[in-house]
């Protein structure tokens, strides 16, 4: 099985030390740095942008996993995609054209993936698997964090787990929302292979990021 990999939630990192936080998480070998763009229309919310990705893509080598929460994705996704090998996440349901969405991003030469939405069924996204090589399965509704796992969306990592076995796709399963330490086991169980930590696990309060890392990576076996 291919080893575990981490992508911290960058909205949930302490922005006043955050150089800090990246240099931690630099000499800890985390994988990606989860970065959550929201336009206030597709979700109710605002978090980062191009130039904070910029800034960051210009200060670490970790590589972008860039979850866009916006309506009309094609509008954002070449300013996105200008960040080295970065991995661009839409939610299908945010584009007339979603499988077109996918080209564009493959045609600026980052990674193509798919965010569900807890109410977005596997089945509604099947003909854009073959496109994907990340689907990232959101365990909280998007747009805010601190929020508590839906019951259901585990069986979801389930059942996109199987369905990329029994087609052969090469497809990683991230998991995003409320990846706690009581929920962690159950989501690798699930299938999930890419990690979304935040403030329920990495950036948990209380302890410090290096303490978190640790305590991650402990219970990932790595
Ligand atoms: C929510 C974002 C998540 C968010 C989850 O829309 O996609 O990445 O940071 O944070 P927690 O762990 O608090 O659910
Ligand atoms: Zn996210």
């Amino acid at each position: 099985m291919r080893q575990m990999r981490v992508a911290p939630s960058i909205m949930c990192a302490d922005f006043l030390n955050l150089g800090e936080q990246i240099a931690i998480m630099e000499s800890s070998g985390i994988d990606f740095l989860h970065i959550d763009i929201m336009d206030g229309h597709y979700v109710p919310n605002f978090t980062l942008g191009t130039d904070f990705c910029r800034r960051l893509s210009e200060h670490t080598q970790i590589t972008l996993d860039i979850h866009l929460m916006v309506e009309r994705p094609d509008t954002y996704i070449p300013a996105f995609a200008a960040f080295g090998k970065s991995v661009l996440c839409i939610h299908p349901e945010t584009s007339y054209h979603p499988l077109r969405s996918l080209q564009l991003i493959r045609s600026y030469g980052a990674r193509s993936g798919i965010a569900l939405d807890p109410g977005q069924p596997i089945s509604a996204v099947t003909a854009l698997l073959p496109h994907v090589e990340l689907v990232c399965v959101m365990t909280v509704n998007p747009g805010f964090a601190g929020q508590t796992l839906i019951p259901g969306t585990l069986d979801k990592i389930i059942e996109l787990s199987e369905l990329i076995d029994r087609e052969g796709l090469e497809i990683e399963i991230e998991v995003d929302g409320n990846v706690s330490w009581e929920y962690i086991p159950k989501m690798i169980e699930a299938g999930a292979r890419i990690l979304v930590a935040e403030s329920s696990s990495l950036f948990e309060e209380g302890e410090p990021l290096h303490t978190n890392i640790e305590r991650l990576y402990k219970l990932i076996g790595r």
